[in-house]
């Protein structure tokens, strides 16, 4: 790297809604790390490379505890979110495994294939719904957001007609923009709701019923549902439908999904890949000094794993900006490595195939309703998504 290198901002704001931000193509693809410059000014270091990513996010010296003085906060949201005890996501080996162990039985292939049956009810009722009543449709309100709302509302024993106050919560929390006592607000309204819910005999259904019963520490189960109800919704709801703004501008990919149902599967993986909705694999501290590839990662240095870059690493993948539905992905990083590896990652695709395979075969001339470029863009935030999602089609 030369002496003057200025390091770009991150993260930076995508121009279109499934490709990685134009300003991320500028960045030095010869370092295993690179330092970018963060919202307050001050520094971290990102990885663009894949191997170098899975290295990284295996390594028990790289810390998730946003608490530590040189945590890289990505906004001022992240801010508020320090002020309150880690969850799950922020907590490092052995606190993390022992708060991650309880929850692990409710999301094996096992028992995600055993909710197969009912997650096609509840996509096949909001599609039945959505068709009845349009075109036009807003796909996001319509479909994609009330599928994965209602499965983890089922998963977790909450009641599914609180939804407009939790996804309204979820929202105000994730797109707090510049006011950290907005995000804090939102998560501590969500926290209440849910400790109301776990703490009262009567009301209790579910994964939290059945933890609550015996949980000798309710505000971590407190925590646990509060990331859990979150990343329950959003992110899959981000993914169906950005995986809709994507096929829609790649009709031929859309023609062999069409063609052959059975490569759904696959092209999950690859739309999981391509679209890279959670923009940062992971986010973490060095606790020591860290050599890789013949730099080093001070013992205090912010990291930045991101996934826009990795998954479009063309050394792992070929032509990596082509979204080719055949390709075998799956080792794609957008559910994260190591540790903290996506613990609803099983859920999450066994939703995508189900939504989009139904959305494909009902609605053979789905399109967007408006141009392409007037879809609202979110930002530059953690989850990528659009906001609402015009949709028509012939009825
Ligand atoms: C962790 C992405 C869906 C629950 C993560 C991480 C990523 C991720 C990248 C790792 C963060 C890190 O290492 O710091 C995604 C994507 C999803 C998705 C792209 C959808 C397509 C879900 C769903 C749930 C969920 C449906 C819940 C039902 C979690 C939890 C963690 C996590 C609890 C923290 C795990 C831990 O720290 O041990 N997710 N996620 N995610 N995800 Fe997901």
């Amino acid at each position: 790297m030369t002496d003057t290198f200025t390091p770009p901002p991150y993260p930076q704001a995508r121009t279109c809604p499934y490709d990685p931000p134009p300003g991320y193509r500028a960045l030095p693809r010869d370092e295993p790390i690179v330092r970018v410059t963060l919202f307050d000014g001050r520094s971290a270091w990102l990885v663009p490379h894949y191997d170098d990513a899975r290295t990284l996010l295996a390594d028990p010296r790289l810390s998730s505890d946003r608490r530590h003085d040189g945590f890289p906060l990505l906004s001022r949201r992240f801010e508020a979110l320090r002020r309150r005890p880690p969850s799950l996501i922020a907590l490092d080996p052995p606190d993390h495994g022992a708060r991650r162990r309880p929850l692990i039985a409710d999301f094996t292939v096992r028992r995600v294939t055993g909710m197969r049956a009912e997650i096609e009810e509840i996509v096949a009722e909001f599609l039945d719904r959505m068709l009845a009543a349009g075109p036009p449709a807003d796909l996001v309100e319509d479909f994609a957001l009330p599928v994965p709302s209602m499965v983890i509302c089922r998963l977790l024993g909450v009641p599914y007609a609180d939804h407009a106050f939790f996804q309204d919560a979820s929202h105000r929390m994730l797109r707090a923009g510049d006011d950290p006592d907005v995000a804090l607000r939102a998560r501590d309204e969500l926290a209440a709701y849910l400790r109301a819910l776990i703490e009262d005999p009567a009301r209790r259904a579910g994964l939290l019923g059945r933890l609550a019963g015996d949980a000798a520490d309710t505000d971590g189960l407190v925590s646990s549902a509060v990331l859990l109800l979150v990343a329950g919704h959003e992110t899959t709801a981000s993914m169906i439908a950005l995986s809709v703004v994507a096929l829609l501008d790649h009709p031929d990919q859309m023609a062999a999904l069409r063609a052959d149902p059975d490569l759904m599967p696959t092209a999950v993986e690859e739309l999981l890949r391509f679209l890279s909705i959670a923009d940062i694999a992971g986010i973490r501290v060095a606790r020591e000094d860290i050599e890789i590839g013949g730099r080093t990662i001070r013992a205090g240095d912010g990291v930045v794993i991101s996934n826009a870059l990795v998954n479009r690493d063309g050394d792992v993948f070929d032509d990596p900006d082509v979204l080719d539905v055949h390709r075998s992905a799956r080792h794609h990083l957008a559910f994260g490595y190591g540790v903290h590896q996506c613990l609803g990652q099983n859920l999450a695709r066994m939703e995508l195939q189900i939504a989009l395979s139904a959305l494909i075969r009902r609605v053979p001339t789905l399109r967007l309703a408006v141009p392409p470029d007037e879809l609202a863009q979110r930002g530059p935030t953690t989850i990528q998504g659009v906001n609402a999602l015009p949709i028509t089609w012939e009825a």
